[in-house]
């Protein structure tokens, strides 16, 4: 959701700049630009489309200057063009932001109405031409911008710098983070603390509502009334982002190919495999304190969540609450005084994400982060980090935040079935040595690569695509579904495979594919009589299997991908691995940019 920088430094900033807008790529890639003050003079260079676009650009016209800032876009007001791509300008102001100002509308008429024109569709150019307002009626570009934000409503995280002003940048946070960087003499802006790595590991993290003054020799931290406040810095965790896809074709490829030694990470950190016992726990409640719990998180991580939900009632007998937070944020739920809350999230800045977590603070119960950036907002708004250990993922798709979502959550089921005297020793044990083989499966499946691209092959001529499965593959089915369009942009639907005959069965004809999720499991029959009710109107089903299940399906199927025979509990570990190569490669057939899919942002820091 755009990604911003500014550095006040001693040599020229501009290739500083690019250098950390590569690392916020992820943000946004609909325009991307850099502006810098040089000899009292503000000048930018920007360029509609990818970074390497406005690389290109600096190259052929470079831009000097020690000071300056950048912008990455995922456009929210405007069409992703070079007239609505950041820095914006007006009069001595220059401005970058991350976010939505709400209130745009009336600020624009009320600017407009002051004789003020604007050049650009962008919420944005108002917060420029406000405080340059504020400047032309006599005030100093700190007091302007101060004014100017105290009238700004929505979320935002901006950066301005000013033509006459070689030694400030003034920066402010509602909502979306943003983290300011020190350096020896130098100091630093951006997003996130990743997109600073290459030049300082201290940081500072403003708090919602903060607003900074920031020279060269260090900031200045303030409310919105003005008062100075206290903020402590610290040594970012993530900073050793290493932006390197290897040998890969894409990062999806490599982040794929990843998840038996990320998965092992996530699981180590929970339980201990010499003895197949759980770990201590870090949480600061007792699951058999609960009567239920509530989850909540978005897309990728909502249908982790909704797995975690099928374990924890299974495993615990606990009831879980589980919602797309865009909904959860707003509906009001009653919380009861003995639950606790869990959020999950990759990037742990996902807006609506945030938003949930609040309003289950407020209610006065704990709450757990599963995040992978463990130095983000809602991390650092919990009361228990539980990271996912991941390591970074560059792809805009998730593959394997998710597996490693999956793999805390799992442990985290069995640590509350053990609590609440649902699991016992042996229970607890049996069930650890079952996710201790999980990355060994995945090693396996992975080697199915060949046999999944053909299918893929196939799958890339088609416009729709179904997916079904039952109980923990319901919630794959549905992810396979959202990484299939996210990737490839073939129009896909999961379902809970019971639910066919409910409406979705009028679509199957010879035309359409349906992919079916089928361990050989308590349950498989039931999948096996929802193949036949699609063979009996020519649907193309590809099963997703064991070899128990490829024998027992007795039923004609357009290709079948076995699996290794997987314990029940990790199934929709292993099973995600089939789902996510499958849009992968359907992806890289039809020539699509995998890693940085249209229209889309890793990091949703906006409604
Ligand atoms: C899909 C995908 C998104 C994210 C969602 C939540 O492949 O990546 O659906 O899962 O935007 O993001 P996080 O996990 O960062 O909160």
């Amino acid at each position: 959701m755009c990604g911003i920088v500014a550095i006040v430094g001693r040599e020229p900033v501009a290739p500083l700049i690019v250098d950390a807008l590569k690392r916020l790529e992820y943000r946004g890639y609909d325009s991307a630009g850099v502006a810098t003050i040089e000899n009292g003079a503000l000048d930018r260079r920007r360029a509609e489309g990818k970074l390497v676009n406005l690389v290109r650009r600096i190259e052929s016209e470079p831009l000097a200057g020690t000071i300056g800032i950048g912008h990455t876009r995922w456009a929210t007001h405007g069409v992703p063009n070079e007239t609505n791509a950041h820095p914006h300008f007006s009069g001595d102001v220059a401005i970058v932001h991350n976010g939505i100002i709400e209130n745009f509308a009336s600020l624009r008429e009320e600017l407009v109405a002051d004789g003020y024109a604007f050049s650009s569709q962008t919420d944005t150019e108002t917060v420029a031409h406000l405080v340059a307002k504020h400047m032309k009626a006599g005030k100093g570009p700190v007091e302007a911008a101060h004014e100017a934000l105290k009238r700004l409503e929505g979320a935002f995280a901006i950066a301005l710098i000013f033509r006459n002003e070689p030694d400030l940048i003034v920066a402010a946070r509602q909502g979306p983070p943003l983290a300011v960087g020190h350096g020896e003499g130098e100091m630093y802006l951006g997003s996130d603390a990743i997109a600073l790595s290459p030049f300082t590991d201290t940081i500072t993290y403003l708090e919602d509502g903060d607003w900074a003054v920031v020279r060269r020799a260090g900031v200045e931290i303030f409310d919105i009334d003005g008062n100075t406040v206290d903020r402590k810095s610290q040594k970012a965790l993530s900073a050793s982002f290493s932006a390197d896809k290897g040998n890969y074709r894409h990062f999806m490829e490599k982040e794929i190919r990843e998840q038996p030694e990320v998965i092992s990470h996530a699981l180590a950190n929970h339980v201990d495999f010499t003895t197949n016992r759980l770990r201590p726990s870090t949480l600061p409640f007792n699951f058999k304190d609960l009567d239920r719990i509530a989850i909540s998180a978005c897309g990728t991580a909502y249908l982790s969540g909704l797995v975690g939900k099928y374990w924890f009632e299974r495993y615990a007998r606990l009831p879980v609450d589980i919602d797309i937070a865009s909904e959860f944020r707003y509906r009001e739920m009653p919380i009861s005084k003995k639950s606790a809350a869990f959020f999950i999230s990759q990037s742990g800045e996902t807006a609506d994400t945030l938003a949930s977590l609040r309003y289950c603070k407020a209610a006065g119960i704990p709450i757990g982060a599963i995040v992978n950036v463990r130095d983000s907002t809602i991390a650092r708004e919990s009361d228990v980090v539980l990271p996912i250990l991941a390591g970074p993922e560059v792809g805009v798709a998730s593959t394997k935040a998710f597996t490693c979502q999956l793999a805390v959550l799992a442990s985290l089921a069995i640590r509350a079935g053990v609590e609440r005297g649902f699991l016992n020793e042996e229970d607890e044990k049996r069930l650890i040595a079952e996710l201790a083989e999980a990355p060994r499966l995945a090693t396996d499946v992975l080697k199915l690569d060949e046999q999944i691209n053909e299918v893929a092959r196939d799958l890339s001529q088609v416009d729709h695509v179904l997916y079904l499965g039952r109980d923990t593959s319901y919630p794959l089915a549905l992810e396979g579904a959202l990484k299939l369009k996210e990737i490839s942009y073939i129009h896909a639907e999961g379902y809970a495979a019971g639910e066919l005959k409910h409406g979705p069965i009028a679509l199957i004809d010879e035309s359409m594919p349906v992919v079916v999720i089928a361990p050989h499991d308590r349950i498989f029959d039931k999948s096996v009589s929802n193949m036949q009710e699609v063979a009996a109107r020519g649907g193309r089903i590809i099963l997703i299997t064991d070899e128990k299940g490829k024998n027992a399906s007795a039923t004609e199927t357009a290709e079948t991908i076995v699996l290794p025979e997987v314990p029940e509990i990790i199934c929709p570990i292993i099973y995600a691995l089939p789902v996510q190569m499958l849009a992968y490669y359907t992806a890289v057939h039809m020539g699509t940019d995998v890693d940085q899919p249209r229209n889309l942002a890793k990091s949703v820091t906006v409604e």
